[in-house]
């Protein structure tokens, strides 16, 4: 039986790695080794995940931790070439755009180990914005690259790369569907004291809104006045990192108004978003996770990887505006047409298994 490896590390991986882990299991398609980089490592931000999700512990745990980004790759970079060097897998998995992906990415082709991407050919202005710099580059070294729609497949002949290239659909609409039965809407807002349609969910961790006081502060402010325009609640699960610049930028008495949480896990997450009015957010899986529980949600980001939901105007892009922010938030509490699913039929998991499955050149 042949060995692959599947590198994760930041909240947004666990999560894809759910689906491809018990597609691996179900189709005993290969022997299925789970190295953590340590990324993200408390545990609302890691633990919750591989609880609920019925994930199987890690096999590898490479503690990397946080850092500044030439640390936090090369530290994943040179602890995964080792693991590597030991494990000899036939080929390896990384997901999305962290600099665990890169960094993993970069070990297995140096060693001359295919790479699988999922979730390739995802491209979004600025360029410079590290989140870009890791796909572009992981792309390019990758052997299978494994597309959520057809737009994904373009951008990614634009760059030469026509090769290897599979639209599979998104992992993360395969979760949503299988995980959509355990959601308990009811419970879980009166665990959180809201009522049904009355609250605006926000998540906020992007580098260029939290880290700038400015940005931060005109996006805490735009959601306190569309709180008062609207009577809504927001509630707010705070990433570590926004935690951190509130506190550091003196912005507690911004968030005071704000039902301000922990990081939520999957299952809490979506259960809320169900009986939400809206969503806020500077996520990319969850802009598209809204979408999926059929909420409208504002983009607070210059671009988007999801254009597909943007172009529609289903997703509406918001700048790091008070105005702009409360405006957005007004119109996505319009009716909207739900557009037709864009992301495949919930089966990615399964086509990209198979795929690699039947691949000769490996097997
Ligand atoms: C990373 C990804 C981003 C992804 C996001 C999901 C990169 C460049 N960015 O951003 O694409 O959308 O994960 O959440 O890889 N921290 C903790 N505990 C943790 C994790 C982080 O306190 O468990 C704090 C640390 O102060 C750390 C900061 O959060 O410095 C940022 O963490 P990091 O993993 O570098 O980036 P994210 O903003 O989480």
């Amino acid at each position: 039986m042949k060995k692959v490896i599947s590198l994760v590390g930041a909240r947004p991986q666990f999560i894809k790695e759910a689906i491809i882990g018990a597609e691996v299991r179900r189709q005993n398609a290969w022997n299925h080794i789970l190295v953590h980089s340590g990324q993200h490592y408390d545990a609302n931000m890691s633990d919750i995940f591989f609880n609920e999700l019925d994930m199987k512990q890690p096999d590898y745990f490479l503690g990397v931790g946080s850092g500044l980004h030439g640390k936090q790759t090369a530290e994943v970079l040179t602890k995964f070439e080792e693991l590597l060097l030991n494990e000899k897998p036939d080929i390896v998995l990384v997901y999305g755009d962290t600099n665990t992906t890169v960094a993993g990415a970069l070990a297995a082709v140096k060693l001359k180990i295919p790479v699988a991407h999922v979730e390739a050919g995802i491209r979004q202005e600025p360029k410079d914005m590290p989140e870009e710099t890791n796909r572009v580059l992981t792309d390019h070294i990758s052997k299978y690259l494994f597309c959520c729609s057809g737009l994904a497949a373009k951008n990614l002949e634009k760059e030469g790369i026509t090769e290897g290239v599979f639209v599979v659909g998104d992992v993360m609409y395969d979760l949503y569907l299988k995980m959509k039965p355990r959601f308990t809407p009811k419970e879980t807002r009166e665990q959180y004291g809201l009522e049904e349609g009355t609250y605006i969910i926000t998540t906020l961790h992007r580098d260029f809104n939290v880290d700038n006081p400015e940005s931060l502060r005109n996006i805490l402010k735009g959601l306190l006045q569309a709180k008062k325009e609207t009577g809504l609640e927001i509630i707010l699960p705070l990433h570590p990192r926004t935690r951190k610049r509130i506190a550091e930028f003196g912005m507690q008495s911004l968030v005071e108004n704000l039902k301000t949480t922990e990081p939520i896990g999957y299952l809490d997450l979506m259960s809320l978003t169900q009986d939400c009015a809206a969503v806020v957010t500077d996520s990319g899986g969850y802009q598209k996770e809204a979408y999926y529980a059929g909420k409208r949600a504002v983009v607070v980001m210059p671009d988007t990887g999801w254009r597909e939901l943007t172009e529609v105007q289903w997703n509406l892009f918001a700048e790091a505006e008070i105005e702009s922010v409360l405006q957005a938030s007004m119109k996505c509490l319009q009716e909207w047409p739900f557009g037709e699913a864009v992301y495949g039929k919930g089966n990615a998991g399964e086509k990209i298994v198979r795929c690699l499955q039947q691949d000769d050149d490996w097997l």
